[in-house]
C-alpha cells in the first residue's frame, strides 16, 4: 500500500477524512501522540487498525469525538461526573470510560460493556473528525509494545506502507498519552496517568483513586481494570534500568558503567553516550520529550540504558508510569545506604570480593574497623561487655579481644548476646561512613539485618575445609579453636536463603568473573 503523507491544510484534510468516510486508515496528530484513526462505527474498518499496529484484539480503542455532545450516542448516559468532566476540561488529554451504547461494536471496546471516549484538544484531529462525519477510534500509531509516536516520522517509521495517509502535523506538544479514567466503577478511578493529573480531577469531582498497576505494574493473578496494562509498552530495543538516586550518585553511577548509556535531564554531568529527556524540575517537558528519546537511543545502538527516576506526583506519574513500563519494572534503589551488602561465614573470602569491588571504584565500609572503633579504650559499651561475659574480658577500661572472641564465639547463644550489644552502635558508624557508591563488608550483617540498607547483598561462601584452614593461618588459631568458630556459624543455607546473589570462593573458581557476571546482572 502506498502510504500518502498529508499536511493539515483543508483539502488535506478534507482528503483525509474522506478516506475515514470509506472505511480506510488515517494516522493523524493530536497533542498527546499521533493516532491511528478509522470510523468508530465501522467493523471492518476497526479490525485494520488492530492488524496494522499488530496489537491483540481484545485491548480496546478510544473513540475520539469533535464536539462536547457528540459522547451522547456513543454512551448508556452521562453520568453528572462524567457531566463535570466533560464541561471543565474538554476538549483536553483526558479520556473517560462510561457504560457503552449498542451502537458501538464490540470490536471497538475490545468486547466491553464500556466505552473510552475524548474529544481531543489538537485543531487538525478534531477538523478530521468533522471531515469524516463519523467519530474516530484511534490507538497510538505506533507498532504495538514500541514507544507510542510524538512525531510525525515516527509514525513514518511505523506505519508506512500499512494505512492509507499520515497527517503531518509537527511535534505533539504533550508527549504522553490522554489520561484514563473510569466512571463506570464505584470510585472513579485512573487506569493510566496523563496531562490531566489526579489533582486536576479531584479539584472537579473529589476522591479519585490510581489502579495499582499504574505505578506498581501487575502481580500476576491480577485481572487487568484496562486491558491495555497487560501488555508489554513502551519498550524500546534497548534493556532499560531506572536507577533511583540523586543528580550526583546518578552521574557517578552511569559514569562508571562501561558500555552504558545515559537517559538523564538537562545539566545532569554524564560522560558516557546519553540523551536528555527535559529538565529536572519540568515534568511537562520530560513528557513531551521520553518518547522521542527512547526511540533515539535504540537509533544509537544503545544496548542498556540507565534513565534517571523522575518524580511520580504531578504528570510525573504519567512519565514514571511510561518509564517503569519501558524497563520492564527493574529499578536500581541507590536512595539506600550502601548500595551492595558483601558478607559470609569467617574465612570465605569477603575480604578479597570487596578489594575488588574498591578497584572498581566502590567505597567500602568495612564493618569490624568499626567494631574496634566501639570497643576502644573507655567506650560505654565495655560495662555492657563485661556484664555479659565476665569483668576480665575488660580489666582496666581496655578490651581483652582474644578473651572476649573465646567466650562470645564459643556458641550461638553467646555470639547473639554479643551482636546484641554491638551491633546498633556499629551500624550507625557505617551508615554515617557511607559515601556515594558504597559496598558494607560486615560478616554480620545478615544478623544485624543491615540487608534493608543495602540495594543488594553478596555472600562469599567456600566449603567448611577450606575456610578452617584458611582462618588457622590467618589468625593463628588451633584446629579445634578454628572449628569453635566455624561451628558457631550460621550454615550455608542461611547465607543463600538471605542474600540476592553468591560467590563461590573455594580456591579454585574464579572470583572475578563471578563478580563481574553478577554486577552485570544487577547493575
Ligand atoms: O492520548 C491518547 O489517548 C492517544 C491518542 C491517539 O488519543 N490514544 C491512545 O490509545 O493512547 P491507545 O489505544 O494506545 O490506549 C488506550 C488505552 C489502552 O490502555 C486501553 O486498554 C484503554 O485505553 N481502554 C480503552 N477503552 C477502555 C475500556 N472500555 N475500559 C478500560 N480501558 C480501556
Ligand atoms: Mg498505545
Amino acid at each position: 500500500m502506498n502510504t500518502k503523507i498529508l499536511t493539515t491544510s483543508k483539502e488535506d484534510i478534507a482528503l483525509a477524512g474522506a478516506l475515514v468516510a470509506r472505511g480506510g486508515l488515517v494516522a493523524f496528530p493530536t497533542e498527546t501522540v499521533y493516532g491511528l484513526g478509522a470510523n468508530a462505527l465501522d467493523e471492518a474498518a476497526v479490525k485494520s487498525i488492530y492488524t496494522a499496529k499488530g496489537r491483540p484484539s481484545d485491548n480496546p480503542l478510544i473513540v475520539h469525538i469533535a464536539e462536547k455532545e457528540d459522547i451522547v450516542p456513543l454512551v448508556q448516559a452521562v453520568t453528572p461526573p462524567a457531566q463535570a468532566l466533560i464541561d471543565a476540561f474538554f476538549p483536553a488529554p483526558l479520556t473517560v470510560i462510561l457504560k457503552k451504547s449498542d451502537r458501538v461494536p464490540a470490536v471497538t471496546s475490545g468486547g466491553l460493556d464500556t466505552v473510552a471516549v475524548r474529544m481531543p484538544q489538537n485543531e487538525t484531529a478534531r477538523a478530521l473528525i468533522r471531515a469524516s462525519g463519523c467519530p474516530i477510534a484511534a490507538p497510538s500509531a505506533n507498532t504495538s509494545g514500541l514507544p507510542s509516536p510524538t512525531r510525525a516520522q515516527h509514525v513514518i517509521d511505523d506505519m508506512s506502507g500499512k494505512i492509507d495517509a499520515i497527517i503531518d502535523g509537527g511535534d505533539c506538544a504533550v508527549g504522553v498519552e490522554s489520561t484514563v479514567i473510569t466512571l463506570a466503577t464505584d470510585v472513579p478511578t485512573i487506569l493510566r496517568p496523563g496531562a490531566v493529573t489526579k489533582e486536576m480531577l479531584e479539584a472537579v469531582i473529589g476522591p479519585v483513586k490510581v489502579a495499582p498497576a499504574v505505578l506498581e505494574g501487575m502481580k500476576n493473578d491480577e485481572v487487568a481494570a484496562s486491558p491495555g496494562m497487560k501488555y508489554k509498552h513502551y519498550a524500546p530495543k534497548a534493556r532499560v534500568v531506572l536507577v533511583d538516586a540523586d543528580q550526583a550518585l546518578y552521574e557517578q553511577f552511569v559514569n562508571s558503567r562501561d558500555g552504558a548509556f545515559a537517559l538523564c535531564f538537562e545539566g545532569d554531568q554524564v560522560t558516557v553516550p546519553h540523551l536528555c529527556y527535559g529538565r529536572e524540575s519540568d515534568d511537562l517537558s520530560q513528557a513531551r520529550e521520553l518518547f522521542d528519546a527512547l526511540r533515539r537511543l535504540d537509533e544509537m545502538g544503545a544496548e542498556k540504558v540507565y534513565a534517571r527516576m523522575p518524580r511520580k506526583d504531578g504528570v510525573g506519574m504519567a512519565v514514571y508510569n511510561r518509564l517503569i513500563r519501558a524497563a520492564a519494572f527493574t529499578v536500581i534503589d541507590l536512595r539506600k545506604p550502601f548500595t551492595l551488602g558483601v558478607t559470609g561465614q569467617t574465612g570465605a573470602g569477603k575480604g578479597y570480593v570487596c578489594a575488588l569491588l574498591a578497584e572498581k571504584g566502590f567505597t567500602v565500609v568495612d564493618a569490624d574497623a568499626y567494631s574496634h572503633q566501639v570497643t576502644a579504650e573507655g567506650s560505654p559499651v565495655l560495662p555492657a561487655l563485661q556484664a555479659a561475659f565476665g569483668e576480665d574480658v575488660a580489666e582496666n577500661g581496655v578490651l581483652d579481644r582474644k578473651r572476649l572472641a573465646e567466650r562470645a564465639f564459643a556458641s550461638r547463644e553467646s555470639t547473639d548476646c554479643l551482636n546484641r550489644i554491638l551491633h546498633p552502635a556499629i551500624i550507625a558508624l557505617c551508615r554515617d561512613a557511607a559515601k556515594g557508591l558504597t559496598v558494607l563488608d560486615a560478616p554480620q550483617l545478615l544478623e544485624a539485618k543491615m540487608e534493608t540498607d543495602c540495594y543488594k547483598v553478596i555472600s562469599v561462601l567456600a566449603p567448611e575445609a577450606v575456610r578452617l584452614q584458611r582462618i588457622m593461618a590467618r589468625d593463628s588459631l588451633t584446629e579445634q579453636q578454628a572449628l569453635t568458630r566455624i561451628r558457631a556459624q550460621h550454615s550455608e543455607k542461611y547465607y543463600t536463603d538471605k542474600s540476592d546473589c553468591v560467590i563461590i570462593n573455594d580456591g579454585t573458581a574464579d572470583v572475578p568473573s563471578q563478580l563481574a557476571r553478577i554486577l552485570d546482572a544487577i547493575l
